[in-house]
């Protein structure tokens, strides 16, 4: 993929429930830093999700994936929310259709416990202090895509079945991500699997193992997905990079909003393949929160500074949009679930006024 340098074409897919609202703050966010870079936005909006089933009769309606695969990147804010879990289409199943159809097998997720924010994490502060984990999240095999996937039969005897399903290639592959990352890092990668019963994890593990020797400089860790999870509470700041399957990356990866305080703050970048990144907050659609202005914009505006960062390789400009971000999150104002009583809009301008006033590097 070539690295726009005048113009970034987005295709903005906002979705449902607070996907707008987050979505609106990151834009505006993302404006603001481009200004600064010289370079012009061009916002395209389409429809994805619940959204896009009420108004055209698909979580995916094809002129979003076809302007999504020509756009240098995309910005999805979330789909989903109780108006679509009685049956029929789900929204999610757009979302995953979209990754797919952008061959984003990859999807980055860091979590960054910022300096003086440990505060917020309900874990004590002295072992949350400076964690720093990248989770590297294998994002269009296993358990989510495979086939057969369903249920059939009549009550009482129904039986619903999914399929876990990994080939060689699509572990390989995610795992040199893993590994690469780590090399600009702390040269460190944990996988994560459950190969004491899963047979696609014991292929997992194999062939992890084989792409490390690729990589000799980068040391790598063997988990249990179940001892994992809770070490990843008890002493997060021993793993740096973290790599593994769809399911377990979805799981895992929630958790790790402990370390923070919030999910609402936690970005992700999903790619790999030629096609443009899709850039996604974790959270989701947050039904709880829709329409009352009061969504943690934080994880959306992060989304931003790693899309500035790995889509136009702007490090300056991600960094200015971080620093603003660590600034905001220490000094607030904060959404309540900071316990702060700040708005999506207040947190914005805050964000936004401290990038005005902050120092280019
Ligand atoms: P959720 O992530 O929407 O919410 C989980 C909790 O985190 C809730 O308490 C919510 O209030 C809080 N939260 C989430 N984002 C927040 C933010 N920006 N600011 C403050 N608090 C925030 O997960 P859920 O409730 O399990 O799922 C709701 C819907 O979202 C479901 O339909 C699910 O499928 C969908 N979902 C979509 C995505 C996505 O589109 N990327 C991701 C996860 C879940
Ligand atoms: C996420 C979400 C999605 C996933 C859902 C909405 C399909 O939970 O991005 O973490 O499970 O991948
Ligand atoms: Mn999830």
């Amino acid at each position: 993929m070539s690295v726009p340098t005048t113009t970034l074409k987005l295709v903005v897919v906002a979705g449902d429930g607070i996907g707008p609202e987050v979505t609106g703050a990151a834009i505006r966010v993302l404006q603001a830093a481009l200004d600064r870079g010289g370079i012009t936005l061009e916002v395209v909006h389409h429809l994805i999700g619940g959204t896009a089933i009420d108004t055209v009769g698909s979580s995916l309606p094809a002129p979003t994936l076809a302007a999504a695969r020509a756009a240098d990147a995309v910005f999805l804010g979330a789909v989903g929310g109780p108006a679509w879990d009685h049956g029929g289409e789900r929204p999610e199943a757009g979302l995953l259709a979209l990754r797919r159809g952008l061959g984003a097998f990859s999807n980055l997720r860091p979590v960054r416990v910022w300096p003086g924010a440990e505060g917020h994490s309900p874990l004590r502060p002295e072992r949350v202090r400076g964690a720093d984990i990248l989770f590297v999240r294998e994002l269009t095999g296993g358990a989510y895509f495979g086939r057969p996937q369903g249920v059939a039969g009549i009550r009482p005897r129904r039986r619903g079945v999914d399929t876990i399903e990994y080939g060689e290639a699509e572990i390989q592959r995610v795992a040199r991500v893993a590994f690469a990352a780590a090399r600009r890092r702390r040269k460190r990668v944990a996988s994560v699997d459950k190969a004491n019963v899963l047979a696609t994890s014991r292929l997992w593990r194999e062939v992890v193992s084989e792409v490390a020797e690729e990589f000799p400089d980068v040391a790598l860790e063997h988990c249990l997905v179940d001892s994992f999870a809770l070490r990843l509470l008890l002493d997060p700041r021993a793993f740096d990079v973290v790599v593994t399957e769809n399911l377990f990356g979805d799981i895992l990866t929630d958790e790790s909003a402990a370390l923070v305080g919030t999910l609402g703050v936690l970005p992700s970048a999903s790619g790999g393949s030629d096609g443009p990144w899709l850039y996604e907050p974790v959270h989701g659609s947050a039904p709880d929160l829709a329409g009352r202005g009061i969504a943690n914009p934080l994880g959306a505006i992060a989304t931003a500074a790693m899309l500035l960062r790995l889509s136009l390789a702007r490090e300056d400009l991600a960094a200015a949009v971080e620093d603003a971000l660590a600034f905001v999150f220490a000094n607030g104002p904060l959404t309540p679930d900071l316990g702060g009583s700040g708005s999506t809009e207040t947190v914005t301008a805050a964000i936004l006024a401290q990038l005005a006033s902050g120092v280019p590097r």
